[in-house]
């Protein structure tokens, strides 16, 4: 029997430390099969060639100015964009057609004043939060707690009446459809998508869009433009910003005494969202086509060169407790003193949701905070594919049943490494089809080889 013990107890040790070192191990082969399958391309910012004291230098270049055209990556996002990409924002090449989708995102987002805009958020945040169980701990994803929230006030900004709850569906579907595509944990499926499409077409037609639309976009790429900036990049956004800091917030049981002890130290929670935000910026990596030449540090950045903003690199470059969550770390410096970008930067392109975003993110984290205390074990990363697990307790709840609660964080700890392991599998699997596949359809290089052979 003795060599049972020997071939099973290692085999044992070995099953039980997989949660631990295979993920790790997934993803390092997963961004060499990306880069095998997709073609090694770019600069990467910071880098041998750009160091941290160049980023922003480069960054805000007039030449880092080309969004789309030009870059094998483009045909990756555009992937994951569909459908209509090429009247996406984020994607619009510089010239008279970018500036005026930008000045109709500008205006639908400044349609409320602050104050209507913090009411807005309050009024829909309510109803959705009180639907959750009052009287037991409720293991949520904070990703998929927040995308209703964030589905109901986007349409209610664009359409100016309150978001229907078939809408709210089809809005929420389409947005974890993106972002999951996005991370690799399920594949496209363009059905959901469409169906928003015809959603917003309809609406199109029956007049009730905002006068804001690009006036020179055709009612179809209208309906892109919306579905792409407000319906997915602004719910997403916002949904992924709110599921990083409620789950810091949640990890972090003195960070969510101080905030529920004094509610109105709006000082504090400001502090909090800006350490959210660097700690865990959204974007990875931004990408920039150079259309001239670009010097720095004695070296040229070639024209057409890939240039790859690394976020967080850059955010934690120059830190020596770069991965400490401290929001008090803003009293000793300011954003201007540290690397700090959560929204761009000012000279190229910077996010349009930077002034209303924060204040999003600050009345919804109250909304919460009244109604529930937040705990979890589960990791945190920047891309957390886990969606954010979250245990939330009612403050009020008067019986609490079911396990108790010191069994509850060791469970989600267990539970949350077991089902990293299983996700990193098939996130190497799903995200070397999608490489392949978008690489087979050249969403990019068709529009623009298309738009030439018209002109
Ligand atoms: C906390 C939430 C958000 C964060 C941290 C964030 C972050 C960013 C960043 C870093 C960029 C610049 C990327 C680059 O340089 O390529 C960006 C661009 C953009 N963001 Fe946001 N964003 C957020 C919310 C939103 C929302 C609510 C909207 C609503 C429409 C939005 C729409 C856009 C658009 C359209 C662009 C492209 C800008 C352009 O190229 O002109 N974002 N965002």
């Amino acid at each position: 029997m003795g060599w049972i013990a020997a071939v099973a107890v290692p085999a044992v040790s070995v099953a039980a430390s997989l949660p631990y070192w295979l993920p790790g191990a997934v993803v390092a082969l997963r961004v060499r099969i990306f880069a095998w399958i997709n073609g090694e391309e770019g600069v990467p910012v910071p880098g041998g060639l750009v160091g941290t004291d160049a980023f922003r230098q480069v960054y805000a270049h007039p030449a880092a100015d080309g969004r789309s055209r030009g870059a094998a990556l483009s045909d990756l996002f555009w992937y994951w964009l569909a459908p209509g990409p090429e009247v996406h924002q984020e994607h619009l090449e510089p010239g008279p057609r970018y500036e005026e989708v930008a000045r109709s995102t500008r205006e639908i987002l400044t349609g409320l004043d602050r104050e209507g805009w913090a009411a807005l958020v309050s009024r829909r945040a309510g109803p959705l939060l009180d639907a959750l169980p009052g009287d037991r701990t409720t293991l949520v994803r904070l990703r998929d707690l927040m995308m209703p929230l964030w589905a109901e006030v986007y349409y209610e900004l664009v359409f100016a009446e309150p978001c229907p709850a078939e809408a709210r569906d089809l809005i929420v579907a389409n947005a974890d459809d993106v972002v999951s595509a996005l991370k690799c944990t399920r594949l496209r499926h363009m059905g959901r998508r469409d169906r928003l499409t015809r959603y917003l077409a309809r609406r199109i037609a029956e007049g009730a869009a905002p006068d804001a639309l690009p006036a020179s976009l055709t009612a179809r790429e209208q309906g892109y433009y919306l579905q792409g900036a407000f319906f997915n990049t602004a719910v997403v956004q916002m949904s992924e910003a709110m599921a990083h800091l409620l789950l810091a917030i949640a990890a972090h049981p003195e960070v969510q005494q101080r905030l529920r002890a004094d509610p109105d130290d709006s000082a504090y929670l400001d502090r909090v969202i800006d350490e959210a935000l660097r700690l865990y910026p959204l974007f990875g990596v931004a990408h920039r086509i150079t259309s001239a030449e670009i010097a720095v540090d004695g070296a040229t950045i070639p024209a057409g060169s890939v240039l790859l903003f690394n976020y967080a690199e850059y955010q934690h470059a120059g830190l020596s407790d770069a991965d400490r969550f401290d929001p008090d770390r803003w009293l000793r410096v300011s954003a201007r003193d540290i690397n700090h970008i959560p929204f761009g930067v000012s000279a190229n392109r910077p996010c349009p949701a930077r002034g209303i975003a924060p204040i999003g993110m600050r009345v919804a984290a109250r909304e919460v905070l009244r109604r529930f205390t937040l705990s979890s074990s589960a990791s945190h990363t920047r891309s957390l594919p886990s969606r954010g697990p979250c245990l939330l307790t009612p403050l009020d709840a008067a019986a609490r049943t079911g396990i108790p609660q010191a069994l509850r964080l060791p469970l989600l700890r267990q539970r949350d490494r077991w089902e990293g392991l299983g996700r990193s599998i098939v996130q190497l699997v799903l995200g070397s089809y999608m490489v392949w596949d978008a690489r087979r359809q050249r969403l990019c290089q068709k529009y623009f080889a298309s738009q030439e052979a018209g002109q």
